[in-house]
């Protein structure tokens, strides 16, 4: 086995304007290039800062991330970002399959997968975020759905260099609720058995955690066994409040 360096990804989701989007992503490079932090670091944010801030990153060791792609390179679909673009505006990373995609925009796991595939393709890497709802936690079926996320959404020609498990409880995110230490080992746990199983490398693969990590909570979730990272949204809008997450990581 490999050593897995941990990766802390920032989602930024719908939030980010350029001036001050590159405000807070140049406190967060001054950070990273002062001390080199173990951590990978991804920023993802809105594709429309994702070319100004693949040029503004430059050189620091930060890597910029899609939120989302399209299956094909190219074409007639209005609207849509294909992991080609991506690559082109200077991405190295995109996230596929968050929940509020899968909500949202009725994304099943074959699409998700698909979608991995596309990334790939385009030289990205694929965060690929599985999770249950809160109704299928209480009804003691996490581990199932998980599991079934994770088969149903990796590509069988998934590396440990081109893809990212994030796992994020729906419940978790954005709530301030998190799951306890043991919940969050045991999911990682069966992923980890799940890829291990099933790919040569299994074991190598990153698992992230996310779901309201904030400075608080983050040194606890990141010392886990089998929590490779952490996907962060809100925290991770403010370099005040991703840095200590980052320094976290060791
Ligand atoms: P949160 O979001 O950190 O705001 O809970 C995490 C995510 O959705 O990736």
């Amino acid at each position: 086995m490999t050593t897995r360096r941990p990766l802390i990804a920032g989602n930024w989701k719908m939030n980010g304007l350029q001036e001050s989007g590159a405000v807070e992503l140049a406190l967060l490079q001054q950070r990273v290039t002062a001390t080199r932090p173990a951590a990978e670091v991804v920023i993802c944010p809105p594709a429309t800062l994702a070319a100004n801030f693949a040029v503004q990153v430059r050189g620091s060791g930060i890597g910029i991330g899609g939120q989302d792609c399209h299956v094909k390179a190219s074409g007639a679909h209005t609207g849509d970002i294909s992991a080609e673009m991506l690559a082109d505006a200077g991405a190295s990373h995109v996230i596929v399959g968050h929940s509020e995609r899968r909500a949202d925009h009725g994304e099943t796991d074959g699409l998700v997968r698909t979608k991995a595939e596309a990334a790939h393709r385009a030289g990205l890497t694929a965060i690929i975020c599985v999770g249950e709802t809160l109704e299928q936690r209480d009804a003691g079926r996490t581990i199932e759905i998980v599991s079934g996320q994770v088969a149903g959404s990796v590509p069988e020609a998934a590396t440990p260099a081109n893809t990212v498990i994030a796992y994020e409880p729906v419940w978790a995110i954005g709530t301030g609720r998190t799951p306890t230490e043991d919940d969050i080992a045991a999911v990682h746990a069966a992923i980890r058995r799940r890829l291990a199983d099933w790919l040569s490398q299994g074991a190598d693969f990153r698992i992230l955690y996310g779901g309201s990590v904030k400075p608080s909570n983050a040194k606890e979730i990141l010392a886990l066994k089998d929590v490779d990272g952490a996907l962060v949204g809100g925290a991770s809008l403010k370099a005040a409040d991703f840095w200590p997450i980052v320094e976290a990581a060791g």
